[in-house]
């Protein structure tokens, strides 16, 4: 029979799996030799999807909704979408011309980068990132661009001189993140002006990714970088999703809004793979924007008692400082006092029986860190905690 050759230079070849699928193989290798293994490192939401979600999603397939979705999204979800950002943001985009309702963050980073990028352009990346966004910037011909980060009194922040060090003329975008994964910055209005002033002075796109925003804490406040000024709403593609902040990360269900020229080329991408969420889902999303502020406020409350109990847990151990988180999933700890590298200690931690991510899995500038989600709490964040305690503790006294 002949032969099927295919080529092993394509576009895929330059792909690496993602650092949790990675380190999930690992954790399924050692699970089935026995091992016992408590996790802390996925972010994913251990609270259920707000009951009214589901009940919207099972109303919609009984009443047939079921059909091809508008491939830019259902207008009513469109239309919510452009009533909450307006409601809280005080944003104005069109929901017929300036959004597109996508497969997640996931679905509307790839639009948004394909609609951007030309081969061989770059995209800046503030460091430590969320591994996830370097594949799509190589799929489309791009070329990621790591950027030093400034780290100061344990908070990490954009340095505007090492965006100004590493801009070229290539490059065509910045892309950040707000609450920021993995460490857990909430960008203030000014740190977001300073970004937005270098991305006006070089003509940049601001690609936005916001997907944590309503997981705050101690009464910090997101703030959505369109909603600067005019100019960086003209430049900003804002992107987000409901798996974090409605416990919804399966539903498989995002958006994102930016100027129509912009979403035009994005959702003819678009259309070549995907053409949206089930149409029963984009209803459900619909449901999941009526739930109020108290939803947001009860949920995030949640997550800072989570946040504070690990902190609490881990502090005091010698070579070990954790980083207070200002939003999101996860607490990093700045284990470079244990005088190896963040990988080995990850692994010491698989023998202890608790799994965390390294925290150079994001980059140059996580080196020294380890990434321990909150985003799991009871019984998985005590026993994990235990666990994680003392396996630091029998690093530290090695
Ligand atoms: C910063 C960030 N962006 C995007 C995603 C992907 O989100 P989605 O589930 O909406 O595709 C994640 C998921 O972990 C994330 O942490």
């Amino acid at each position: 029979m002949k032969r099927i050759s295919t080529s092993s230079h394509g576009r895929w070849s330059v792909l690496q799996p993602t650092a949790v699928n990675r380190v999930l193989d690992e954790v399924r290798a050692l699970q089935s030799r026995g091992q016992s293994l408590v996790s802390l490192m996925r972010g994913q939401p251990d609270l259920p999807t707000p009951p009214a979600v589901i009940e919207a999603a099972e109303h919609a397939m009984r009443s047939g909704r079921t059909g091809y979705p508008d491939n830019r999204g259902e207008p009513a979800l469109r239309r919510a979408v452009a009533e909450r950002l307006r409601r809280d943001h005080g944003l104005d985009y069109d929901p017929e011309r300036e959004m597109l309702i996508t497969d997640g963050a996931t679905g509307g980073l790839f639009a948004a980068l394909g609609a951007l990028l030309e081969p061989g352009a770059e995209v800046l990346l503030p460091e430590p990132i969320y591994d996830a966004y370097t594949g799509p910037i190589q799929v489309w011909g791009g070329k990621p661009v790591f950027v030093p980060p400034l780290f100061e009194n344990g908070r990490f922040s954009v340095d505007v001189q090492a965006l100004k060090n590493a801009v070229s003329k290539r490059t065509r975008a910045i892309l950040i993140n707000t609450p920021w994964n993995p460490v857990g910055t909430v960008f203030r209005a000014d740190e977001l002006r300073a970004i937005d002033e270098f991305a006006a002075e070089h003509d940049l796109r601001l690609l936005s990714d916001e997907i944590y925003e309503t997981l705050t804490f101690d009464g910090k406040k997101h703030v959505s970088p369109a909603s600067l000024s005019a100019t960086a709403r003209a430049r900003t593609i804002l992107i987000n999703s409901f798996s974090k902040t409605y416990a919804m990360p399966g539903w498989r269900v995002g958006y994102c809004a930016a100027a129509a020229e912009i979403i035009d080329r994005m959702l003819l991408l678009w259309q070549q793979f995907s053409r949206g969420p089930a149409t029963f889902i984009q209803d459900a999303a619909v449901a999941a924007l009526e739930l109020g502020r108290d939803y947001h406020d009860n949920v995030a409350r949640e997550y800072q008692t989570r946040r504070d109990l690990l902190l609490a847990g881990l502090r005091g151990i010698d070579g070990v400082i954790p980083l207070v988180p200002e939003g999101g999933f996860f607490v990093m700890l700045d284990v470079r006092g244990l005088g190896m590298s963040s990988d080995q200690v990850r692994r010491r931690l698989l023998d202890a029986g608790v799994v965390v991510l390294h925290g150079s899995a994001y980059g140059q500038a996580g080196e020294g860190l380890l990434r321990v989600s909150f985003a799991a709490g009871g019984d998985v964040l005590l026993k994990g905690m235990e666990q994680l305690r003392a396996g630091l503790a029998c690093v530290s006294r090695s």
